[in-house]
């Protein structure tokens, strides 16, 4: 398959941190669209921040702040920390983009003006935790199944969206192409739901009672509702309707979800689209919840797991595997480190680790690194049936990635594996080496479990990249040729004999089960407020922090926070510090302080400061971290 491929996550609230389970909805957007670049498909990779509505007001509220820079500081974790987590997204969308203001504003004004958007009065049911009106049949005993709270009744004129209209449409588009909504308990969740009468959407909301959203362009007494703003998303990012992007990705669109939002996106996305006279997207794929003891994972029930405190401890590559082999996409799963660090052991440092290293070693053993010759008329005899094992396991990969069978695709790996450790026994290579007679024998043998491994290193890629990399150099392989191609994956016979391979090492550490005290640490640290994630000893000696005596201090003008200070750490220094509100320049003279010495350095309101002095804000009011006693200047803090 070449062509275009386009695949989004969900547009996640910024109410919250981000957490395991918005990590595995975009690592799996990630690992998707990996492995359709293995396929040399041209592909767009988009996730983002959803902004707007009552629920970021409030949080923002919670903070003291205005929502503005409330957004701009969550929007901020999430964008910052896919990075970390190997995501190679190709656009980062926010709903407070003016570029995606002036799209809604578009789609609203196409769909009032095909009158297919009425002014109404309305009362109902509203649930202020999902911002939305509830019909009584979806309540359970009165209250929001979601929040468990009773909504509150409201009567207001607000404006409809003739959704109603699209039901048998969307029912027969559904029915048509079955794999519309996959898995397939989904669609028939949708269907049901649709069996129903289903009522028109209101998507308004008053400015009286919410300001923070975006006016309606045919009425400014009202902002959008969220889900109106935030859908449409999907193809603002794509530059609707103009660019040649919308053209060239949105035919392929696929969006993954969880169950929370099947509803916005099985039913108001695909009828706000007909309506708006947009061609309909390819797939929705919905997965269920990472739980924590049979409870979702979520912010308001205070169970979540830092997904950088993982990654951290266990390395990148164990922590995606992790979350693409135990969850079986489309059912909950059940989130423990127990169970990570036993698939860690077991999968990646006994299984693939091993093979790894132990094929590697024999090749330092036997031919002192250099990757044997294959004699073809023996290869007859011996690499058939790992020839044909590597292939299968390709074609069976690829079946399943296709459908989002991500565990049964990398089962077909480790099967792979598996019969390479058979394939080890039975041709007993230690046996091989006995003898002169049979070093044809061994080389081809041990060819062919390189080719092996160079399969193994590509179908692993999508899901541990770094780790798919180091197998390719440790094979051999040009770091030029894109190793992880399908076709060349299903090629044999690309390692070239006589390349000298570099010493083999330990893919994946086995862990300690008895670390579990460490494990304990996770859970205390949600207790301190925005405690960042650990980090390694070597991580933290990068930062140089030393002792300086200010030697003289002065306001920068027009900047009201700032002071020049000129610094003692051995040797001169000039320092720019937010700290004038808290201090005045000539008490600051002769005090001991910390600084970051190796910050890179940066010109602030025209001052180019070189370090950066340490104080604890609290309130708005700086407090200097000063030494105890005198110390000579320039001494390192350990
Ligand atoms: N802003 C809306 C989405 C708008 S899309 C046009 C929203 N945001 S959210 O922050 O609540 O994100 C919900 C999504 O986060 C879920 O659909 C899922 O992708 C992910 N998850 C959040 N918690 C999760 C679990 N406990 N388990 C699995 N995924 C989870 O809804």
């Amino acid at each position: 398959m070449s062509g275009s491929f386009y695949i989004t996550t969900p547009i996640y609230y910024v109410n919250a941190r981000p957490h395991l389970g918005h990590a595995y909805t975009t690592i799996t957007a990630d690992v998707v669209n990996r492995f359709n670049k293995m396929r040399k498909a041209d592909t767009f990779f988009l996730t983002g921040t959803d902004e707007h509505g009552d629920k970021i007001v409030e949080a923002a509220d919670k903070e003291n702040t205005s929502p503005r820079v409330y957004v701009n500081k969550i929007s901020g974790l999430f964008r910052d920390l896919w990075p970390e987590l190997g995501i190679e997204n190709d656009y980062f969308i926010r709903t407070t983009d003016k570029s995606h203001i002036s799209v809604v504003e578009k789609i609203l004004q196409t769909i009032y003006d095909s009158g297919d958007i009425y002014f109404d009065e309305y009362e109902g049911m509203y649930c202020f935790g999902c911002e939305r009106f509830y019909t009584e049949r979806e309540l359970t005993d009165g209250k929001c199944p979601d929040h468990k709270t009773e909504p509150e009744r409201i009567k207001e004129l607000n404006y409809f969206f003739r959704m109603s209209k699209y039901k048998d449409w969307l029912v027969n588009h559904i029915k048509a192409n079955p794999d519309f909504i996959r898995p397939e308990r989904y669609k028939n969740e949708v269907l049901s739901f649709l069996k129903e009468p289903l009522e028109d959407l209101c998507i308004s909301r008053p400015k009286s009672r919410l300001k923070w959203g975006i006016t309606l362009p045919f009425d400014t007494n009202y902002v959008t509702y969220v889900w109106f703003d935030a859908l449409v998303n999907y193809i603002s990012a794509l530059g609707y309707p103009s660019d040649a992007k919308f053209s060239k990705f949105w035919p392929s669109a696929q969006h993954i979800v969880a169950k929370d939002i099947l509803k916005p996106h099985g039913i108001y996305w695909p009828t706000m689209l007909k309506a708006a006279g947009i061609e309909i997207y390819k797939h929705l794929n919905v997965h269920g919840y990472w739980n924590i003891k049979e409870s979702k994972m979520s912010k308001s029930l205070g169970n979540v797991v830092e997904p950088l405190t993982l990654k951290n401890k266990y390395g990148l590559d164990a922590f995606r595997y992790f979350l693409m082999r135990d969850m079986v996409f489309g059912l909950d799963s059940s989130f423990s480190e127990e169970a990570l660090v036993k698939r860690i052991n077991s999968d990646l440092a006994n299984d693939l680790g091993n093979l790894f290293s132990r094929v590697l070693a024999m090749v330092h053993k036997y031919f002192k690194g250099r990757v044997p010759q294959v004699d073809s008329e023996i290869d007859r005899e011996f690499s058939f049936t790992l020839e044909k094992n590597a292939a299968e396991a390709v074609t069976e990969f690829e079946i399943n990635m296709d459908q989002f069978n991500f565990h049964k695709a990398l089962a077909a790996v480790w099967e792979l594996i598996g019969q390479m450790n058979k394939y080890i026994d039975v041709t007993a290579p230690w046996e091989l080496a006995k003898k002169k007679s049979s070093l044809k024998q061994l080389e081809t043998v041990i060819y062919n479990l390189l080719e092996g491994l160079r399969v193994i290193s590509g179908l692993v890629y999508p899901v541990m990249p770094d780790a798919g990399k180091t197998m390719q150099k440790h094979l051999g392989l040009d770091s030029e040729i894109p190793f992880y191609e399908l076709d060349l994956l299903r090629k044999w016979r690309i390692i070239r004999p006589g390349t000298i391979l570099p010493k083999t090492i330990t893919l994946f550490p086995r862990i300690d089960l008895k670390k579990k005290e460490e494990m304990e640490q996770i859970k205390t640290s949600e207790e301190i407020p925005g405690l960042k994630p650990e980090i390694s000893m070597e991580a933290f000696s990068e930062i140089d922090l030393r002792v300086a005596t200010i030697t003289a201090a002065e306001a920068i003008p027009r900047a009201k926070k700032l002071l020049k200070l000129e610094i003692d750490i051995g040797e001169k220094r000039t320092v720019v510090a937010g700290i004038s509100g808290s201090y005045a320049p000539e008490d600051l003279i002769g005090k001991q302080v910390v600084v970051v010495a190796n910050l890179k350095p940066a010109k602030l309101m025209g001052v180019l400061s070189k370090g950066m002095v340490l104080a604890a804000v609290e309130n708005k009011k700086c407090t200097l971290a000063i030494m105890d006693n005198k110390v000579k200047p320039g001494t390192m803090l350990t």
